[in-house]
């Protein structure tokens, strides 16, 4: 029990600095045995009552401690910022690297061998796994799995998705508000996170096909008794890893980044993938780029969960789940080695689908493709990305004339105006939602149909921005466009009434509108004076990148794996 393990430049010292480190630790009861060199686990827990999806990480902490003391390791949990996505303003996206860069911190500063990831909203897992990435030690992730299904009027209905469809509804005086009310209470009815496919279990499912949590972890509900026991399996398997010293930078491979977008577009996940892998790939030293979610393009949907379909992640559980996901796919996975150590097909070994309806085959899809399309062109030269499984097919080949809101405020004064000059075939235009103009990059890009066409019954219409969506948004909404216009993007000069040509088969987004005037009104452009002057937000502005390198700060690019040799004392 002697190994020569991280934890040893804390706990294992026999002179005043280890006295210290030591003898803090044990007023919590630790006994002598806990400090023999045995791996010590860091458990890392945005639990919180502000992030309710997180709200049963304490519990599920417990379940991985078992497994850890029962594997003979020293489990230690430690908070580390939440990050609730429905409950910050002004978007929880401004706190990702936030978190990141906590979890970084926290994870180097601690005398700790490896580490379990409990997320699940949103921005959570991507921001404790870029943190964790960086500094490279032994990690599995556990997530809050999802909620319960929505249940409301003897229907099933799902977080996000549905409230948008009654938003709308009321909008064009189809929904009473009483109901909208009585909704609002059976959508939520466990902890867990959102339980349709949103960026929530998107991020899970990616991350069990990337080979870094046990298989099953994405759809399990938050509240089933068998996340409790995967938490303790995987309590155990972390204490093995580090003797392994497997760590991410051996998991997260070209190939495993592949692999996930392969299930993102298999399982008809959020947009926001995009932005959170080009993130962790920056981490870990991966070239990953927007074309390479193109790797996607021709891979049937084959979940039927909303946004794209109609189950909810509870009915995905039950019918199998992501091993049966990466059954289907198993002839276009890549090899790629899974926190078990194995490859990644032998998450789908002895895999079963047990309804058919809810998981589909590669030969009889809910839709034969389903991958993102990145589009490119003078008003999006370095990218901007739609999912056409969530938009309207006719709108994806799309030339009208614009209609341009210069920023949220704008938007939410007009959209509703009765005498707002659009039709059915405008192309809506949002700025200064980017990286840095909100500053955050939002979730508006699914910008409200304007209430006049709501009432000719208009459900979809093209949207453009530099903003995200959520992943239980759905329509036809062109995201991510880079450079943003607070950046100096072309899109910050697009004018209401100015043409716009949309064609996702040819990957193009193009302002029509000559190089001359282009050129015109970029000298005559000014950026707007920045919200926010200090703190965060400022550092954020200044250091953020744009949306095609998925948005992480410049200076935490990359890893830094050196040991920590100075005392505080
Ligand atoms: Fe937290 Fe949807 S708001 S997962």
């Amino acid at each position: 029990m002697t190994k020569d393990r991280r934890n040893r430049a804390w706990y294992g010292k026999l002179d005043r600095d280890g006295f210290i480190h030591r003898s803090w630790m044990k007023n919590q009861g630790f006994p002598d045995h806990a400090f023999d060199g045995r791996p010590v686990i860091g458990i890392c827990n945005t639990w919180s009552e502000l992030t309710p999806c997180n709200s049963g990480l304490r519990e599920l902490a417990e379940g991985v401690k078992r497994g850890v003391w029962e594997a003979g390791g020293f489990p230690v949990e430690f908070p580390v910022m939440s990050v609730g996505e429905t409950q910050m303003k002004p978007t929880a996206m401004l706190f990702r690297n936030l978190l990141a860069m906590d979890v970084e911190e926290s994870i180097r500063a601690y005398g700790i061998d490896g580490v379990v990831l409990l997320g699940g909203c949103d921005k959570t897992t991507p921001g404790q796994l870029m943190g964790a990435a960086s500094v490279d030690l032994p990690t599995i992730v556990v997530s809050s799995g999802p909620m319960l299904n929505g249940k409301w009027q003897g229907k099933d209905i799902g977080s996000g998705t549905d409230v948008w469809k009654f938003s709308e509804a009321v909008r064009a005086g189809e929904m009473t508000l009483k109901d909208f009310m009585a909704a609002e209470s059976g959508m939520s009815r466990s902890k867990g996170v959102c339980m349709t496919m949103g960026t929530a279990s998107t991020m899970a499912s990616l991350v069990e096909a990337m080979g870094m949590s046990l298989p099953t972890n994405a759809a399990l509900p938050a509240v089933d008794a068998r996340r409790m026991a995967l938490a303790h399996v995987t309590g155990k398997r972390i204490v093995e890893m580090v003797d392994e010293d497997l760590k991410p930078s051996d998991v997260l491979t070209k190939e495993a980044f592949e692999n996930g977008i392969l299930a993102n577009a298999a399982v008809g996940g959020s947009t926001n993938a995009v932005v959170h892998l080009l993130a962790l790939a920056g981490r870990v030293g991966i070239d990953l780029t927007l074309e390479d979610f193109e790797l996607g393009s021709d891979v049937p949907l084959l979940v039927n969960c909303m946004p794209s379909g109609k189950y909810l992640m509870e009915d995905f559980c039950y019918a199998g789940g992501m091993p049966v996901v990466l059954k289907e796919l198993s002839d276009r996975l890549r090899p790629a080695k899974t926190v078990l150590g194995g490859d990644i097909k032998v998450y789908a070994d002895g895999a079963e689908c047990f309804n058919r309806d809810v998981i589909r085959t590669m030969d009889e899809p809910l839709k034969p493709a389903a991958g993102l399309r990145v589009l490119r062109g003078n008003l999006a030269p370095q990218g901007a990305i739609v999912k056409p499984s969530a938009a309207t097919d006719t709108l994806l080949e799309h030339e009208a004339e614009a209609f341009v809101f210069e920023n949220i405020e704008d938007l939410k004064a007009n959209i509703d105006r009765d005498d707002l000059p659009v039709t059915a075939d405008t192309i809506l235009v949002l700025k200064g939602c980017g990286p840095k103009g909100y500053p955050g990059m939002p979730e508006v890009g699914n910008m409200p149909i304007p209430a006049k066409l709501v009432r000719e019954g208009v459900r979809d219409m093209v949207r453009v921005s530099d903003a995200r969506m959520s992943g239980t948004a759905f329509g036809t909404v062109i995201l991510h466009v880079s450079p943003e216009a607070n950046a100096g993007g072309v899109l910050a000069l697009v004018k209401t009434g100015d043409r716009i040509r949309v064609s996702a088969s040819q990957g193009q987004l193009e302002l029509l509108v000559s190089e001359d005037e282009i050129e015109k009104r970029r000298v005559a452009w000014a950026p707007e004076p920045p919200h926010y002057t200090r703190g965060y937000a400022k550092m954020y502005v200044d250091h953020v990148l744009q949306a095609d390198k998925g948005a992480d700060l410049d200076f935490l690019v990359g890893k830094d794996t050196r040991p920590v040799t100075r005392e505080s004392h």
